[in-house]
């Protein structure tokens, strides 16, 4: 066993919920050590979505890691919906009051703060294995680790459990504190990523016959793709062609039209699954991000509310360090929840908008036209979409 250090937070898993975290406690003066078990490589070649919600671009201008996504991020002011190639547009900025989204990659999220971590001298433990949490039902909770083949202890005052989905954290929570809500669909999305300008200067997402397609950004240069596709496709039955012929018919004519096809330079299949741990804290670990809840990724609400738990944990152990008191940890976990629960409804809505479910029966299938066609012509519809799209304000 090495010497053993101190910290305030322990942070396990340096996503971006994790990396968020530890600049936010930064800037009030709360040190913390992030302690992520893939390489930095690993972690800053990850792809995954990119559309911000104000309040996230806010939370990364609040920690001083916005100067990179002000200069290269495109402000969205609205997106296009289109059912069987055929398109009307939501206008966010006009239906909310002024609000827009930030199209920049989660990639570039994460990069912009492990360097921040690194120009301030925030450690971030990179390929930190086999770390397992103890005693947090106390008030010296610890964790173990082990870095270059050496075993590790970190004392701290609490765990931060920022390790995604598959990680330890919401696994040491004893199951009979835990409940668990789960929706998986019956589909999954394939992604393409390749260097060609996109077809569209905002994002479409679409309703067709043959399944959902998304036609998204990461710049002018670059553009992202998603289509729908069965559970037990396999990637080699996905040549760039009969994606990019797909996308083609998908999307519609005039999409069509502008579309540049291009090698990949990315390629994968995710499914689609709704998930909610509850609560986000047991005695001195408090859970963020992916760690606690999973949403299918229509609509992009992933990342933003990994960023927005962590705005509420940030405050609630900015409070205690500042009062001593635990009233605002106690409460973390309901003030999160309150906003994720939202988030989740309209991811699923979402999906349940603009996906063809194999299962879906003729009854099915009319509410789904008819609930578009509503979208289409009512304002106050539209302004639904608009104010969860663009993002729910902090309560
Ligand atoms: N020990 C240390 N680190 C771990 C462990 C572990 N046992 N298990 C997982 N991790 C790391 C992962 O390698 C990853 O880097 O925790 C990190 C969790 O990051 P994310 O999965 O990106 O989750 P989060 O930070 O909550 O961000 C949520 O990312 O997953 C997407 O779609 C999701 O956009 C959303 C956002
Ligand atoms: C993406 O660009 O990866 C993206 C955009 C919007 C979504 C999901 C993913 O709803």
């Amino acid at each position: 066993m090495g010497e053993a250090m101190r910290t305030q937070v322990a942070i396990v898993g340096g996503g971006p919920a994790g990396l968020l975290l530890q600049q936010l406690l930064h800037v009030a003066g709360i040190e913390s050590v992030v302690l992520e078990q893939r390489s930095r490589a690993y972690v800053e070649g990850r792809i995954r979505a990119g559309v911000l919600e104000q309040v996230t671009v806010d939370l990364l201008d609040k920690v001083g890691v916005a100067a990179r996504m002000r200069r290269e991020g495109l402000v969205h002011d609205g997106f296009s919906l289109a059912v069987d190639g055929e398109r009307f547009r939501i206008d966010l900025k006009g239906l909310t009051g002024g609000s827009t989204v930030m199209v920049y990659g989660q990639t570039e999220v994460t990069k912009d703060l492990i360097d921040a971590a690194g120009a301030r001298g925030c450690p971030v433990l990179f390929e930190a294995e086999d770390v397992a949490l103890h005693d947090l039902d106390g008030e010296r909770p610890y964790v173990t680790y082990r870095k270059d083949g050496a075993d590790q202890r970190l004392d701290c005052d609490f765990v931060a459990g920022c390790d995604g989905f598959h990680g330890v954290s919401r696994a040491s929570i004893p199951a009979d504190v835990l409940n668990t809500y789960e929706r998986i669909y019956p589909f999954g999305w394939l992604g393409i990523l390749a260097d060609v300008p996109p077809c569209d200067h905002e994002l479409i997402y679409s309703n067709h016959a043959r399944g959902f397609a998304l036609a998204s950004m990461r710049s002018t240069t670059r553009s992202r793709y998603y289509v729908q596709a069965p559970l037990d496709t396999r990637i080699e039955d996905w040549p760039d062609e009969r994606v990019w012929d797909e996308l083609e018919v998908r999307l519609g004519p005039e999409a069509a039209a502008h579309m540049t096809r291009g090698p990949a330079i990315e390629k994968s299949i995710a499914p689609l699954r709704s998930f909610v741990a509850e609560p986000m804290r047991w005695g001195r670990l408090l859970l963020a991000g992916d760690a606690a809840h999973i949403v299918p990724p229509t609509g992009a609400k992933g990342l933003n509310l990994a960023a927005s738990d962590v705005h509420y944990l940030s405050e609630a152990l900015i409070a205690f360090y500042r009062t001593g008191d635990g009233q605002a940890i106690d409460g973390y976990s309901a003030k999160a929840l309150a906003r994720v629960w939202k988030a989740e409804r309209f991811s699923w809505w979402f999906t349940g908008l603009t996906h063809r479910f194999p299962e879906a029966d003729a009854f099915a299938r009319r509410m789904q036209t008819a609930e578009i066609a509503y979208i289409r012509t009512s304002r106050a519809a539209q302004t639904t979409v608009a104010e969860n799209y663009v993002g729910l304000s902090f309560g």
